[in-house]
């Protein structure tokens, strides 16, 4: 099956004319279309899918403007009722995304889907990086070669990102390495309420410039390092989970896929078994569709695992860090492991 391109919903015709601006929309006047603008809502299908609370937050709106507008933008793009068919056909618009190694991709169910958030999860030189890095090269190749035929939002929070790295990747898959680095939209952030920033104003040029990978790498990072000590635990989980909500929204609304990164944590409870865990509690655990555990094995490999998946299986794999980005890996034995 071919997949097809989907869109949540297309706009509706109203009498003949197409509200294509937020401007149009009732109750949003030029001031309104202003402040609504910097906030990053700055599209009708942003405005259809926001949350009232973060548009009184983050636009400095009254709450009773805030649900007339959202609920103006769901009627012009029909966002509240779908039937089962609609529904159907969405499930059908859900693409999936090759990570360049056939180990991986199984693992995942045929790959990174879109519509939902993929964790990588791993101790520091794992390979989570490595593996952003390539699927900002594999989401730029036509579909019949796994890709999703669209562009790439990395949004980094390390300064880990490594334009030369794609670069030889591309050269070494005998890709266009110029052309592959013009397809990714680069954007480094210095702290939590810059990544928060940077995602709430991305709906636009995703929509836009047809991204179809929003990549965080690595999403935690900020908010461990700023929200220190039990007392901002409760603050930092809950700007945590808008944070990933919003990803979510995006995700679902322009069918693309997010990929997230994240550290591990020492797991005191555990007895037995596997001494870490992925950091960000529940909040994080619950955001995520899939999460991919990486650890690095004997003979310079890395093993994947899913962890925490209701329905794929928790086996593992093998995958190596090579010219090409990642590849597929047999352990010579699994015992040395
Ligand atoms: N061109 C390359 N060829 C082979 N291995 C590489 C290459 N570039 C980086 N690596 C390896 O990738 C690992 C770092 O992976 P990275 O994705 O940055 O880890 P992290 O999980 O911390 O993001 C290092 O072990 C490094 O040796
Ligand atoms: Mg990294």
């Amino acid at each position: 099956m071919s997949p097809r391109r989907f869109a949540l919903s297309e706009k509706v015709e109203k009498g003949s004319e197409k509200i294509e601006n937020i401007q149009d929309l009732e109750g949003v006047g030029p001031v309104t279309a202003g402040k609504l603008t910097d906030a990053g809502f700055d599209s009708v299908e942003a405005l259809a899918v926001a949350p009232i609370r973060e548009l009184v937050d983050k636009a400095n709106l009254e709450s009773s403007a805030a649900i007339k507008i959202v609920k103006a933008a769901r009627q012009a793009i029909q966002l509240d009722f779908i039937n089962a068919k609609e529904l159907w056909e969405k499930r059908q618009g859900l693409l999936k995304l090759t990570t360049g190694t056939k180990n991986i991709d199984k693992l995942l169910g045929g790959g990174v889907e879109t519509q939902a958030i993929t964790e990588f999860v791993g101790e520091f030189g794992t390979g989570k990086s490595q593996l952003c890095m390539k699927l900002s090269i594999t989401t730029q190749l036509p579909h019949e070669d796994g890709g999703l035929e669209g562009k790439v939002l990395f949004i980094d929070t390390e300064g880990t990102f490594a334009p030369q790295r794609i670069h030889q990747i591309a050269q070494a898959m005998q890709l266009e390495p110029e052309k592959l680095l013009e397809g990714i939209f680069y954007s480094r952030v210095y702290n939590s309420d810059h990544q928060i920033l940077a995602v709430d104003r991305s709906f636009k040029l995703c929509q836009e410039e047809n991204i179809k990978l929003l990549i965080v790498d690595s999403v935690l990072s900020h908010f461990r390092s700023e929200y220190i000590g039990r007392e901002s635990l409760s603050e930092r989980q809950q700007k945590l989970n808008a944070h990933l909500h919003k990803l979510t929204r995006i995700a679902q609304a322009l069918n693309l896929a997010v990929v997230v990164t994240n550290q591990v944590q020492a797991n005191p409870q555990a007895f037995f078994g596997d001494p870490t865990r992925p950091a960000g509690g529940h909040i994080l655990a619950h955001a995520s569709t899939h999460r991919i555990m990486l650890r690095k094995a004997s003979g310079g490999l890395r093993a994947a695992r899913v962890i925490d998946s209701p329905f794929l299986p928790e086996s593992e794999t093998f995958f190596q860090i090579t010219e090409k980005g990642v590849e597929d890996a047999v352990p010579k034995t699994r015992r040395e492991d």
